[in-house]
């Protein structure tokens, strides 16, 4: 076999051999969570863990706002969501059942909302207008249908 060969051959086989290493620690030591928090809950109750007991919105400031909610199939728990421009908005999200992504449209915001997981992202909505949240994980039947809206007035 040509030199060159067995370099590029050792090299491409050491670059894989990285990823496999990177991708079974985050997978294996991480547990695969979501990147921003390692907040876990039992996925089997929800509804009766703090905060999620008690999904809703919660003003928590001058134009800051606290959004606790839930995703299960094949809804947003709240749904239609309503503040005022200029506001920031804080969301703690986690699953009831199988995985569920959380996009609003015109924003940053493209989450992965996995069952024992929390996540949590902020976003200042400056523009008022109607804010389309759409599920981006397939995870059903009804999964196209699983849409709602926040409103900035
Ligand atoms: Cu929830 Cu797709």
């Amino acid at each position: 076999m040509h030199l060159d060969e067995k370099i590029w051959l050792t090299l491409s086989f050491g670059i894989i051999m990285i990823f496999m290493l990177i991708t079974g620690y985050q997978a294996f030591a991480l547990e695969m969570g979501p990147p921003s928090h390692n907040e876990i809950l039992d996925p089997q109750k929800v509804d009766e863990t703090a905060p999620f007991d008690e999904p809703g919105i919660k003003q928590i400031g001058e134009k800051e706002y606290e959004v606790v909610m839930t995703l299960q199939v094949f809804s947003f728990t709240p749904m239609e969501l309503e503040i005022p421009a200029g506001s920031t908005v804080h969301f703690t999200l986690t699953s009831k059942d199988v995985v569920h992504g959380f996009q609003v449209a015109n924003t940053n915001i493209n989450a992965m909302v996995m069952p024992g997981h929390i996540q949590k992202i902020s976003q200042k909505f400056s523009e008022p207008g109607e804010y389309l949240v759409l599920c981006n994980e397939y995870c059903g039947a009804g999964h196209q249908l699983m849409s709602t809206t926040i409103t900035v007035k």
